[in-house]
């Protein structure tokens, strides 16, 4: 069978001790379908993308002339960036832009207002030879508006034409990133109204970037589409991305408050650090969908194999139960490399000439999941057959998936992200934007009437 595979062996009882029975899946299968069948019509966005992929069209226009420049640099932030981080850092080899006889451009992603960090992206590009792709769905993001802010002021003191130097991908019709293309002219692509930014991943916003970068954006759509496919069986044993979250669900119910995501493999990383933000943004609520307080949400984790077997593994083991472990692994690697024979007369180094890294650090992972499943701890795994674009496709589509049955199991609106809100005024208000002046005062004497303890 093509594409990724989930083993969720030891996600259940008896493998596990304290595991979920089959008994607990058949009692909530009908309410399974009755999700499926509400997503489906329901029909999310990030759903409906995969319908209607004109968006495809535009983009493909335009890869000459994206192509033709020597770096492309992303200015977003939060879902208009970490997909396309994960995208890039997946399919691209992990030097990418230090690579001789590349074809594409280096790709840049700038999501973040760290002085040190965006001066060092801007030390390596050359204005004149850069497409500046400024990313913000509302338009509104101080982070993204100000490096556009930036990428602008520099495009203008070397007297180069923005238009020939930036893109915007924005919504439709609102936000001043619309409003500015429309008053100059600047190409700009879409990104549909009805998909928000952690779900956006397929669309141009993820797209561009990737296209840049040479990847295979239409296999990562059929990989998109294959599990899209696979998900509308209302048979929960069947369709693996409703049962991880039914088997998420059932454990957060019964205390496992973390979700641990943990590729054996450096390039499929940041993959986690993608899932991280759906996860957390999109299923960590305050309010339920009849408007009760509910506090819900699932910590997802990131961890690195081998790595983080020196540094997180002994609390998975021997800590709270209160962990879900998603291990991934990758069965075969782009390249390997063989240990040598050398100090054969030790036996503490003998053992792993003639072997190669892959098998190592495969190995290892075998070591973790055993280890895992002998201490008690529910662990799961994804298996990749390789890295390619119709297995990221594949994955990412799969957990979005997820992440919406999850959110109709919890009750709450998979979509919305109030909780970020209030930090972002905040911001507004103390860097002076306009109409927040009331809230900055309020702001400012809630502070100063604090005790303070600062030692
Ligand atoms: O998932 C989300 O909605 C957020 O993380 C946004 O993507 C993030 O805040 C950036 O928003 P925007 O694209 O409007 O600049």
């Amino acid at each position: 069978m093509k594409g990724i595979k989930f083993d969720f062996t030891n996600m259940f009882f008896p493998n596990i001790e304290k595991g979920i029975k089959f008994d607990e899946i058949d009692e909530y299968k009908e309410k399974i379908k009755e999700i499926i069948n509400e997503i489906m019509d329901e029909e999310p966005g990030f759903i409906s993308l995969l319908k209607d992929t004109k968006y495809l069209e535009k983009i493909l226009d335009i890869q000459d002339w994206v192509q033709s420049f020597e770096s492309f640099v992303v200015l977003g932030i939060g879902g208009s960036a970490l997909g396309n981080i994960a995208l890039q850092t997946t399919l691209n080899p992990l030097n990418y832009n230090y690579m001789k006889g590349r074809k594409t451009p280096k790709i840049f992603i700038v999501d973040n207002v760290d002085p040190d960090f965006v001066a060092s992206i801007l030390d390596q590009i050359d204005p004149h030879k850069t497409l500046f792709n400024v990313i913000s769905k509302s338009g509104t993001t101080a982070e993204a508006m100000s490096n556009y802010l930036i990428a602008r002021g520099i495009i203008e003191s070397y007297g180069l034409d923005p238009k020939k130097h930036i893109i915007f991908t924005t919504d439709p019709e609102n936000g001043i990133l619309r409003q500015i293309s429309k008053d100059e002219g600047i190409e700009t692509l879409e990104i549909p109204p009805e998909v928000g930014g952690r779900f956006s991943v397929l669309t141009p916003v993820g797209l561009l970037s990737a296209l840049a970068g040479g990847i295979d954006i239409i296999d990562l759509i059929n990989g998109a589409k294959d599990i899209l496919e696979k998900s509308k069986n209302t048979n929960v044993y069947e369709n693996p991305a409703a049962l991880n979250a039914l088997l998420h669900f059932l454990y957060y119910k019964k205390g496992y408050n973390i979700s641990i995501m943990m590729p054996y493999s450096n390039k499929l990383l940041l993959l986690a650090d993608w899932y991280r933000q759906l996860w957390a943004e999109s299923l960590g609520k305050k309010y339920n969908i009849n408007g009760e307080i509910v506090n819900v949400g699932q910590t997802p984790v990131k961890a690195l194999g081998a790595t983080d077997q020196h540094s997180q593994v002994q609390l998975y083991n021997e800590g709270p139960d209160d962990k879900i472990v998603t291990l991934i692994k990758l069965e075969k690697f782009e390249r390997d490399i063989k240990i040598p024979k050398l100090h054969e007369g030790y036996s503490a180094l003998s053992y792993l000439g003639g072997r190669k890294l892959s098998e190592l650090l495969n190995t290892e992972l075998f070591g973790t999941e055993y280890a895992l499943t002998e201490h008690g701890k529910p662990n799961m795994k994804i298996i990749f057959p390789e890295i390619n674009a119709f297995n990221v496709g594949q994955f990412i589509f799969s957990y979005e998936f997820q992440t919406a049955v999850m959110g109709k199991l919890l009750e709450i609106n998979t979509y919305d992200q109030p909780g970020v809100e209030l930090g972002k005024k905040v911001t507004y208000a103390l860097m002076g934007r306009k109409g927040y002046e009331e809230f900055s005062k309020e702001v400012k004497e809630k502070i100063e009437k604090k005790e303070k303890f600062i030692i």
